[in-house]
């Protein structure tokens, strides 16, 4: 579905990806794995256009994506959630979710998909006129990975989602996380500290070395073995 081949990418003169090649099946969990500053979030960034790079290519079921803007990008099915979440803070969680799905032409669906994120993290719908601001740190996460699905992407980016979040409700989101690859059959690129989690839920693992960063990529399980 999504691959990379020899991508680099630099901030200026900061060479921060240096020929990184991987592959992330159609509905599978990636996980990316890698040191402080070792260009996972670099990756993530050239994935979605919000950087473009200096050689390599990355396809999306074999169309080349890496000229193509983030804002395309995001109409051909990718959503990325940033790391450090960045929810709108001023406005309320339903606003939010309403901004998820900004770009979607089927609004007649969007009432439905409201009722189904909020499924999966039901204190959303408790907290649904609440400023986003106001919500936890991992609500704060709920919501950024529920804003994202609101867009109903194919190919969804996530950035450290455990990140200074309590441990009982980092087991919440990445059971979260697998029920949303099964149920909506949405392929996933993991980026996480967090090696532990990241592999309980993963098929794929990838680590980022930061001497060279590229990228080695192993197999760790069939899609279809993976039980809820
Ligand atoms: N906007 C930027 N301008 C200049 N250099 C940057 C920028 N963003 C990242 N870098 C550099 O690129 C390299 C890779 O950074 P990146 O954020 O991708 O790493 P990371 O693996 O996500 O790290 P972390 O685990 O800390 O989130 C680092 O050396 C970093 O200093
Ligand atoms: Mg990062």
């Amino acid at each position: 579905m999504l691959k990379l081949s020899d991508v680099e990418t630099s901030y200026g003169k900061i060479k921060a990806l240096k020929g990184v090649s991987m592959e992330v099946p159609e509905r599978s969990i990636v996980a990316l794995l890698g040191a402080n500053g070792a260009g996972k979030t670099t990756v993530l960034r050239t994935i979605s256009g919000v950087v473009h790079p200096l050689n390599g290519t990355i396809e999306l079921w074999g169309k080349r994506i890496d000229r193509v803007p983030a804002e395309r990008i995001v109409g051909m099915g990718v959503a990325h959630v940033p790391e450090g979440r960045h929810v709108f803070a001023g406005l309320s969680v339903l606003e939010n979710l309403k901004m998820g799905a900004y770009g979607r032409k089927d609004k007649s669906n969007i009432k439905g998909d409201l009722d189904r994120v909020t499924d999966y993290f039901p204190i959303l719908g408790k907290r649904r006129s609440q400023p986003a601001g106001t919500l936890s740190g991992g609500e704060q996460q709920m919501l950024a990975i529920s804003r994202a699905l609101m867009a109903r992407p194919k190919l969804l980016l996530l950035d450290e989602p455990s990140l200074g979040i309590a441990p009982k409700v980092i087991t919440e989101i990445f059971s979260i996380i697998r029920t949303i690859n099964v149920e909506e059959k949405t392929t996933i690129l993991l980026v996480e500290q967090n090696a532990f989690l990241a592999l309980a839920i993963a098929h794929y693992g990838a680590t980022c070395s930061k001497l060279e960063t590229s990228c080695f990529q192993a197999q760790l399980r069939s899609s279809s073995r993976v039980t809820r």
